[in-house]
């Protein structure tokens, strides 16, 4: 199965992501990284890894609807199975997702329905709740919104800082992520409406 990746900055779900293809736990291959930040460093990684990496630039489209056909094309042109979104700061609107109808994923650093947006886990950590944590979802239309496949809680312990938690959050992260896109590529996923149906 082809994988590939959308990324927009640090890229170490990324790195987690490729680690686990080549280490053989995803039994898949990752076919091309695109960011549409030319300074991000998933690039790089993508490139220490000889994974073909694309930069698309928003500047060069007029409009959400234009940039995300150019995406499509890219991610077609690599025969993609599954779209990965890594740390992508972007909404994915139309025609990605008729395109890519169940088969585009996202990370998310806090238990959803709460905290969606950009700042997930700050947004936790300054409404003093003392469990947030990291989801998985399949992308629809909305910020954050699509059918969840895997969460996993972190605890906000007394006198836990920001860096503590982020720390947390991440290494979740690509523990979960890593998790769900093998269960999508040994093909026991299902979507149902808003419910996501394992077969383990
Ligand atoms: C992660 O916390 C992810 O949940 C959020 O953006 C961050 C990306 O981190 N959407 P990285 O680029 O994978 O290191």
């Amino acid at each position: 199965m082809n994988l590939a990746v959308l990324a927009s900055g640090h890229g170490s779900n990324l790195q987690a992501i490729i680690d686990a293809c080549e280490n053989g736990l995803i039994p898949a291959r990752i076919r091309v990284v695109i960011s549409d930040k030319k300074s991000a460093y998933a690039l790089q990684r993508a490139k220490d890894h000889n994974i073909p990496s694309v930069f698309v630039s928003p500047k060069d489209y007029p409009s959400r609807e234009t940039f995300d056909a150019k995406l499509a094309e890219v991610l077609k042109e690599y025969q993609t199975d599954l779209v990965v979104c890594a740390g992508y700061m972007r909404i994915i609107g139309e025609p990605m997702l008729t395109e890519f109808k169940g088969r585009i994923m996202n990370i998310h650093p806090s238990l959803l329905p709460s905290f969606p947006g950009t700042g997930g886990i700050k947004d936790a950590y300054d409404n003093g709740v003392r469990v947030t944590g990291v989801t998985v979802h399949f992308v629809d239309a909305g910020m954050d919104t699509g059918p969840i496949i895997l969460q996993e809680a972190a605890r906000i312990e007394d006198g836990e800082t920001l860096d503590s938690l982020e720390e947390k959050i991440h290494k979740i992260e690509h523990k979960i992520f890593t998790e769900a896109i093998k269960l999508f590529v040994e093909g026991k996923l299902s979507i149902e409406g808003r419910k996501v149906t394992i077969r383990r």
